[in-house]
């Protein structure tokens, strides 16, 4: 199992005056994908630290599945939860397949499923191994160096990955690519991810669910499309820009929007859009079809439907 479970978690620091992290409760089901975000210095690293235990709480308890982490062992802990740090992190004396292999080493496989594993995931992340299997860090460019970075996190086939601002120091339009990677990857994989980022944007992109803190404390947990249509207060508004509704329904996956698929769902001719498009191509297939709902696919699937109410909702109370 690969719920993780806050209860009551705060984190003082020796020196400090107020703590970094105060008093926080919240569960990142197994298999979701929850993005801390908020502005610098808010505890966000802090929270996720503390799951691996690079942290100890000073107050409160973290579960994974039904255990307390500080019953684990930390080391063993460690191997189970895939991590990617804020600033790449790869070790530059060690080519690509060698960061890969670390945790794999670690786990004692042997030479020949080691050598398989990171082909495998070096393909997944879209970095042909033939061709930087040997490369050091220093000769990748650094959206190369952060695909690296995950596929190194994903090697043990761990069932949580923690990710603190993977994309940080990546441009715009690689870090789109990246995000998408890292979402077609997550649909294959069903890791439970918590990510860690200050990008209003990417959370909204990625996100099943987000948390949304401030000084230390939780602010709103809650799904993309609900956090945009009722942000809990003025500091999440501004946060997320939620007046600007074309901008709001560009960010919102259609997943994230539409209704399940009704139990007599038979072929209807509805026109259909992907379930990782956002509302406002929903909106313009809508408007330029005159259809009363759209079929969500995800591949060929289908897996919901929209209607303009639908839509509509998204953007209401801003
Ligand atoms: N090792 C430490 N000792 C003392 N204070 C710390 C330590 N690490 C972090 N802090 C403080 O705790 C607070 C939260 O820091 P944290 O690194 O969790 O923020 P963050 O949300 O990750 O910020 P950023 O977006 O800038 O990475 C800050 O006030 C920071 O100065
Ligand atoms: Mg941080």
């Amino acid at each position: 199992m690969s719920t993780i479970r806050f209860e009551n978690v705060s984190k003082q620091f020796a020196n400090a005056t107020r703590p970094a992290v105060d008093d926080v409760s919240f569960v990142v089901d197994e298999g979701s994908f929850v993005v801390l975000l908020g502005p610098s210095g808010c505890g966000k690293t802090t929270l996720l630290k503390m799951i691996n235990r690079l942290y100890e709480p000073s107050a409160g308890t973290i579960y994974l599945g039904d255990e307390d982490v500080r019953q684990m062992d930390a080391t063993q802990l460690r191997r189970q939860i895939g991590y990617v740090i804020q600033q790449i992190g790869l070790f530059p004396h060690m080519t690509v397949a060698e960061n890969i292999a670390i945790v794999p080493q670690l786990l004692h496989w042997e030479a020949g499923r080691i050598a398989a594993r990171i082909d495998e995931l070096m393909t997944l992340v879209d970095l042909p191994p033939d061709e930087y299997r040997d490369r050091y860090p220093s000769q990748m460019s650094g959206g190369q160096r952060q695909r690296v970075g995950v596929a190194r996190a994903l090697a043990g086939d761990p069932g949580v990955i923690l990710m603190d601002e993977p994309f940080g120091a990546i441009d715009a339009i690689t870090r789109t690519g990246l995000q998408d990677e890292l979402l077609s990857l997550q649909r294959k994989l069903h890791k439970t991810i918590v990510f860690v980022t200050h990008d209003v944007e990417e959370a909204l992109r990625l996100a099943d669910k987000i948390v949304i803190m401030r000084d230390g404390r939780i602010v709103q947990y809650d799904s993309p499309f609900t956090i945009l249509s009722r942000p809990a207060n003025q500091f999440v508004r501004d946060l997320i820009g939620a007046d600007d509704i074309v901008r709001q329904l560009s960010l919102i996956r259609v997943e994230t929007a539409m209704a399940p698929l009704p139990a007599d769902y038979g072929r209807n001719g509805y026109p259909t859009i992907a379930c990782d498009d956002n509302l406002r191509q929903a909106l313009s297939v809508l408007l330029g079809t005159a259809a009363a709902a759209l079929t969500v696919l995800d591949a060929e699937e289908p897996v919901g439907l929209l209607t303009l109410a639908d839509i509509q909702n998204s953007a209401v109370e801003t």
